[in-house]
């Protein structure tokens, strides 16, 4: 599965809107750990890396971000800002986050505990891990 957007439930009500997810249904993984970002300063950008193995979705719970999504062949922006679009990112993906507004709430869902051996720092390196596992 590529990197996109997909749509969560919308529950609408007049007493206000509910969205859910559930593992391996609305998302293709099963959820390790849940980690959010908050009280972005202007201008900052966060990620800027690649995961070997993790899977994850993002979703703007609050406020607005861009995820600059980089396979290393071509890079596309989504921009997030409805929490009922989550954006799947598969493994070896090269991932920046970065536009955040005022007061923005990013929700991260993984398929893995945290694991710094996971982590591409080095965008080459990241070049060089996707032509070695091109089949
Ligand atoms: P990092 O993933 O490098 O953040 P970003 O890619 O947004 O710049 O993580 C920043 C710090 O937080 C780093 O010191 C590791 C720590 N961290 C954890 O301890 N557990 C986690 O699940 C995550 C995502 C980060």
């Amino acid at each position: 599965m590529n990197a996109g957007i997909i749509n969560l439930p919308k529950i609408e009500d007049i007493r206000g809107n509910l969205s859910f997810i559930e593992e391996n249904k609305h998302i293709p993984f099963k959820i390790e750990r849940a980690y959010w970002i908050y009280d972005v300063p202007g201008g900052e950008i966060r990620g800027g890396h690649a995961f070997m193995e993790q899977q994850e979705l993002i979703v703007a719970l609050s406020g607005s971000f861009d995820v600059i999504v980089d396979d290393g062949q071509k890079k596309q922006t989504f921009s997030l800002n409805r929490s009922y679009f989550g954006l799947y990112i598969p493994s070896g993906i090269w991932r920046q986050m970065q536009n955040f507004s005022t007061n923005s709430l990013a929700l991260v869902l993984s398929s893995t505990h945290y694991n710094t051996d996971d982590y591409i720092y080095d965008y080459n390196k990241f070049l060089a891990y996707g032509r070695k596992n091109e089949k």
